[in-house]
C-alpha cells in the first residue's frame, strides 16, 4: 500500500507514552511527508521522557494529557485539541491506548473484565465522541466525497485476539477472557461508529498491528515496534472508502470478525 501522510494535516494518538503509540510518533517525525500537527497524548506526560525528548527536537508535536478512562481528562483534552487544530479540525484519531490483564478461566475476575472493557472498548468510544466536532470539521472542510486520512478517520487499534472466528484451534491458545472480549467489543464499537459516521465522510476501521515486542506483546513477539508501525502507518495512509467499517491487519489484509 502506498499513501501519503502529508495530506493528513493533524493526527492524534492516544497512549503515546510508550509501546506502539510512542513508536507512531517516532516514525512520523522522521518522515518528510507527515501530518503538520502530531498530537501525542499520554495519561502522565511528565513521566513520558522519550515523548518529551521528541517534542523538544521536532516542531509540530503537541503533547496533551489524556487518561482515556477519565471523563474530566477527556473533556479537557478535547478543549486543548480544539485550540491546537483550530477550524481545520482533526483529520485522524488513533485510539491506541489499551491494557491487557492476563486472565484465563482460573484467574478471570469481574473486576478484570470491567477494567479491561472500560479501557479498551468504552474509552475509545467516549474519546471518539469527544473529538467528533473536530473530526466533523475536518471532514466538512474537504470538498470531496472520498474517505481517508486526508479527510477524517478514526482508527481503532484492535487485535486478532478480538476475532471470534479466529478464537478456535491454534488461534485459541492465548487465553485472556478480558482482553479478547474487550477487543471484540471494540470491533463492534468500530462497526457502529462506521455506520453512524459514514454520511459525514468519517472513515472508521479496526486495525491489528501484529504481535509486537512491547511491554504488552512481550519479548517473544516476532515483530519489532519499528516493523509494525512502519507498516501500520503505510496502511493508515492508504485507506479509502473501500476500507470503511473494516477489520484490517498491519499489512492491509482483511481479518475475519
Ligand atoms: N503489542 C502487541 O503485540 C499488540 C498486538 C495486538 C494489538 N495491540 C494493541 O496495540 C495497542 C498498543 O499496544 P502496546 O503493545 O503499545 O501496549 P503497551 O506497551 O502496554 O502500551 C500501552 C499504552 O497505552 C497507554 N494506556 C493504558 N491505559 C491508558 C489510559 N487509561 N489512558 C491513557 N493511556 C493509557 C499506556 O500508558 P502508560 O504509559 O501511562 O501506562 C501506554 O502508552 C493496544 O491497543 C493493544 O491492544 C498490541
Amino acid at each position: 500500500m502506498i499513501g501519503n501522510l502529508g495530506s493528513c494535516n493533524s493526527m492524534l494518538i492516544t497512549g503515546a507514552s510508550r509501546g506502539l503509540g510512542l513508536q507512531m510518533v517516532k516514525d512520523l517525525v522522521k518522515r518528510n511527508e507527515r501530518p503538520k500537527k502530531i498530537i501525542a497524548t499520554a495519561r502522565n506526560p511528565a513521566a513520558a521522557n522519550e515523548l518529551q525528548e521528541i517534542t523538544r527536537s521536532f516542531p509540530g508535536v503537541h503533547v496533551v494529557a489524556l487518561d482515556v478512562v477519565s471523563q474530566p481528562s477527556i473533556h479537557s483534552a478535547s478543549e486543548e485539541v480544539a485550540s491546537i487544530v483550530g477550524t481545520e479540525g482533526l483529520n485522524c484519531l488513533i485510539n491506541n491506548a489499551a491494557i491487557n490483564i492476563s486472565t484465563d478461566l482460573n484467574t478471570v475476575t469481574g473486576d478484570a473484565m470491567m477494567k479491561t472493557f472500560e479501557s479498551n472498548a468504552v474509552a475509545p468510544l467516549l474519546v471518539t465522541k469527544a473529538f467528533l466536532p473536530q473530526l466533523q470539521a475536518a471532514a466538512a472542510a474537504q470538498k470531496t466525497t472520498g474517505m481517508g486520512v486526508h479527510r477524517a478517520a478514526v482508527i481503532n487499534v484492535s487485535s486478532t485476539l478480538g476475532s471470534i472466528q479466529l478464537n478456535w484451534g491454534d488461534g485459541a491458545q492465548f487465553k485472556s477472557y478480558a482482553y479478547r472480549t474487550s477487543k471484540s467489543a471494540l470491533n463492534m464499537v468500530t462497526r457502529c461508529l462506521a455506520t453512524d459516521l459514514e454520511a459525514e465522510g468519517i472513515l472508521c476501521l479496526a486495525l491489528h498491528p501484529g504481535w509486537v515486542r512491547t511491554d504488552m506483546g512481550g519479548p517473544q513477539a516476532p515483530l519489532s515496534p519499528e516493523e509494525s508501525i512502519s507498516s501500520v502507518l503505510s496502511v493508515i495512509s492508504s485507506v479509502t472508502e473501500k476500507d470503511h467499517g473494516g477489520f484490517l491487519d498491519y499489512t492491509g489484509n482483511t481479518l475475519p470478525w
